[in-house]
């Protein structure tokens, strides 16, 4: 294990009824609140006049930056941090899915600098404050709303990156389960294959002694395998929105990979799909995650038999590892599959016709990227192929 330090300090506020909340949390940073949603779907189901309720009960002057889009692009982020400096906000409030929240931490970074939010986000300046922010949660998905990490897409370089501060954790964020019941079908569908890619992409290290690290990620795997078919079939139960809401926020809060380094090559691979055919995260992952496993098997045969028995159940006896290993990443796939999820790029209407573009992004922000395999341009080529 190696050496680290942990600290996640927003304060999580879980459960029924929990939305009212906002009264006692937001009143400490001021008077002036930006309400930060996306294309209206907490108008639909009733949320944002709660919410609005809960503001007006402590008298703030609420502006709004509504639209925020999935993929939420830059040029959002660039009217919500006008709105900042104009309107003196104290306080910043997501409600929303990882997007709305996405946008929000870039809204929140930029709007305590002189750069440009694109300097920030690509990394060549870097956040040195932000608005305070917290969130209502709409969507488990992303883990955003207890992570710093934020992803935002320039709609006119087709680039979408992944970017990060000690300041952009949210000050609190509230999870209703019962605000994720209006989550149509593919949505939820893709959230649940978002967190397994997460806990996925934690998995696949060599680092030696994670044993506990280990079991946490295949508990969780294991409750998400387990429920998110019972979810799927019944989508306004409590208890099981409860449980892959509560996965959501784990799989990438910070807590199951303490001391090690994940993968990530993944998340880089669908970053480049979607900056360019803007398809939804979790629909990419689906069909890009199992080829990256092909792909790098050979890396560790052993951890990838460790995840086909542990958390596949495949049956070893009398098998060699990489049978066992090949198995598991079948099993993974036919998972996705048998809920809804997307198989191939040609399911978003992708062809070869930009497997290059697409292998070029992913090159963007490092010549090499995966920390259990270093990939290159060409393994990025091969695996969109076989993804096709
Ligand atoms: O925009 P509205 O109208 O709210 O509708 C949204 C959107 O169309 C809808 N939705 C959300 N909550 C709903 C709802 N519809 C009905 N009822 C509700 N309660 O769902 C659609 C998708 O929302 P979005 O926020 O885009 O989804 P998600 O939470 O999956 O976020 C995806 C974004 O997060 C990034 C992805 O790349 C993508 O841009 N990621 C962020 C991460 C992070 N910050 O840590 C890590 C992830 O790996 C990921 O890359
Ligand atoms: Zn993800």
């Amino acid at each position: 294990m190696q050496n680290f330090v942990f600290q996640n300090p927003t304060k999580l506020i879980f459960g029924k009824g929990t939305v009212e909340q906002l009264k006692n949390e937001i009143p400490q940073y001021g008077q002036n609140i930006l309400l930060v949603y996306g294309g209206g779907s907490i108008k639909r189901n009733g949320l944002y006049n709660e919410v609005l309720h809960h503001l007006e009960a402590i008298n703030a002057n609420v502006f709004e930056l509504s639209g925020v889009e999935p993929n939420p692009r830059v040029t959002t982020a660039r009217k919500g941090i006008e709105i900042c400096k104009k309107e003196k906000i104290d306080f910043i409030l997501a409600v929303g899915g990882g997007s709305t929240i996405d946008c929000t931490k870039a809204i929140a970074a930029g709007a305590k600098t002189s750069h440009d939010i694109w300097d920030i986000i690509t990394k060549n300046a870097q956040a040195e404050d932000a608005l305070p922010f917290g969130t209502v949660l709409t969507l488990a998905a992303t883990g955003s709303e207890m992570n710093a990490g934020s992803v935002i897409t320039n709609w006119e370089t087709k680039e979408k990156h992944g970017w990060g501060s000690p300041h952009t954790f949210p000050r609190f964020s509230i999870l209703d389960p019962a605000n994720t019941f209006t989550v149509p079908k593919d949505q939820t569908i893709y959230g649940i294959v978002d967190m397994m890619s997460h806990a996925l992409e934690h998995y696949f290290h060599h680092e030696k002694n994670t044993l506990l690290q280990d079991e946490m990620v295949e508990g969780l795997l294991r409750t998400v395998i387990e429920t998110g078919p019972k979810l799927l079939s019944d989508l306004e139960n409590y208890e099981h929105r409860a449980t892959i809401l509560y996965c959501g926020t784990m799989a990438l809060n910070g807590m199951v990979n303490m001391g090690y380094q994940g993968d990530w090559a993944s998340h880089n691979l669908e970053h480049a799909v979607s900056a360019i055919h803007d398809i939804p995260h979790g629909g990419g992952l689906a069909i890009l995650f199992p080829h990256w496993m092909e792909h790098t098997l050979d890396k560790d045969v052993m951890r990838f038999k460790q995840l086909a028995v542990r958390v596949f159940d495949v049956d070893p006896k009398g098998k060699s590892d990489h049978a066992i290993a090949l198995e598991g990443i079948q099993a993974l796939r036919d998972f996705w599959n048998s809920i809804g999820a997307p198989s191939r790029l040609a399911d978003y209407n992708i062809n070869e016709n930009s497997v290059e573009e697409m292998a070029d992004k992913t090159i963007i922000a490092r010549p090499e990227f995966g920390n259990f395999k270093s990939l290159t341009r060409e393994d990025a080529v091969s695996i969109y192929k076989a993804s096709l």
